[in-house]
């Protein structure tokens, strides 16, 4: 089959109105370093999908394609209720494409950079989620390697002791437990470094316990607003994961008791041997030590910059409400 793609050559926003394997493309709803994806419109079931489009830039280098092919199966083997249920994937015209549940709320990127940091009970309830998800996945044989806020997707929940339901998904970098990584592989590391394990940096081989890593630097970002190591540079950020301690995440949440220090430096040890073995040990370890201070309720804290006595922007969310806004 032709690689040329008719339908895919000029900007995404073209695509609107299009159809594709039998979707209506409506709307775009968020871009990584892979793909674009859409909310589309299933014209056979007449439901919305969130159809997920290899980039056009891409579709033409046979490792994003083999990468985008293998995602879609990675994500259909497990079915999980914190895991984005896939429908259905294939190739038409040149495109590559995944059609998956549309989750309606919020990627975790947007929400930080909407609310802030986030109340500790919301924090746990949210890695509790991503958590389950990623255990499942090790339970597979996988290792997802991408862990970061970008990539988990946050919707209404069922009532409110479940105000949120969490989604991981882009299982896109998805590897074979203890296989090796690094560099080398074409685009491995297009985005952010700030979640990176340092087995990933030095190309060890990687196991669930650098998603243990991945998740860590999340929730951590999620209490103290910025991930743990912020560095000027690339080189310096790596250099960071592989060799500084992060800082206490109470000198940015000191509201938070000093149990939680010493569960973030375990989960975030340099040595894989040194951390939780599962995700789900680090999120129990860590809702055992935010309730040891008594601390599970209460607003989050003042973002960085904000001067003493100066009006808030608008009141944190408190623990109990949903914090996501669904997409117009
Ligand atoms: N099933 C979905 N429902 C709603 N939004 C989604 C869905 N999947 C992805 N998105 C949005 O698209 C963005 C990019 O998707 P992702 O799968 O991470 O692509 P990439 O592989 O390019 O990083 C996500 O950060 C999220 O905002
Ligand atoms: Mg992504």
């Amino acid at each position: 089959m032709s690689r040329e793609t008719s339908l895919f050559s000029g900007r995404p926003s073209e695509l609107v109105g299009q159809q594709i394997a039998g979707y209506r493309i409506e709307q775009e709803i968020g871009r990584g370093g892979m793909a674009v994806v859409y909310r589309a419109r299933d014209l056979r079931l007449e439901r919305t999908v969130a159809l997920k489009l290899l980039a056009p830039e891409l579709a033409r280098n046979d490792t994003f394609r083999r990468r985008f092919t293998h995602e879609s199966r990675a994500a259909a083997a497990i079915d999980h209720p914190h895991i984005v249920p896939v429908f259905e994937a294939g190739e038409t015209d040149g495109v590559l494409y995944i059609a998956m549940r549309f989750v309606a709320g919020s990627d975790l990127r947007h929400l930080l950079d909407r609310e802030g940091p986030l109340p500790p009970a919301t924090a746990v309830r949210v890695a509790a989620q991503v958590a389950s998800a990623l255990d499942a996945a090790h339970d597979h044989g996988l290792v997802h390697r991408d862990v970061k806020p970008g990539n988990i997707l946050v919707s209404r929940g069922t009532d409110s002791d479940h105000p949120e339901h969490v989604y991981l998904t882009d299982f896109g970098l998805t590897k074979k437990s203890l296989s090796l990584t690094g560099f080398t592989t074409v685009g491995q590391f297009v985005g952010t470094l700030d979640y990176v394990a340092p087995e990933q940096i030095s190309g060890r081989p990687v196991d669930a316990r650098c998603d243990v890593y991945g998740l860590a630097c999340v929730v951590y970002e999620i209490l103290a607003g910025h991930p743990p190591f912020l560095r000027d540079d690339d080189m310096a950020l790596l250099w960071a994961h592989q060799y500084d301690d992060p800082p206490p995440l109470t000198e940015a949440r000191p509201d938070l008791p000093p149990q939680v220090d010493p569960v973030f430096a375990k989960a975030l040890a340099k040595r894989p041997d040194d951390r939780y073995p599962s995700c789900l040990d680090f999120v129990a370890a860590l809702r055992a030590a935010a309730a040891g201070g008594g601390v599970v309720t209460g607003a989050a804290p003042a973002r960085a910059g904000r001067q003493p006595g100066e009006e808030r922007p608008k009141p944190p969310p408190r623990w109990a409400e949903p914090v996501f806004v669904e997409r117009a």
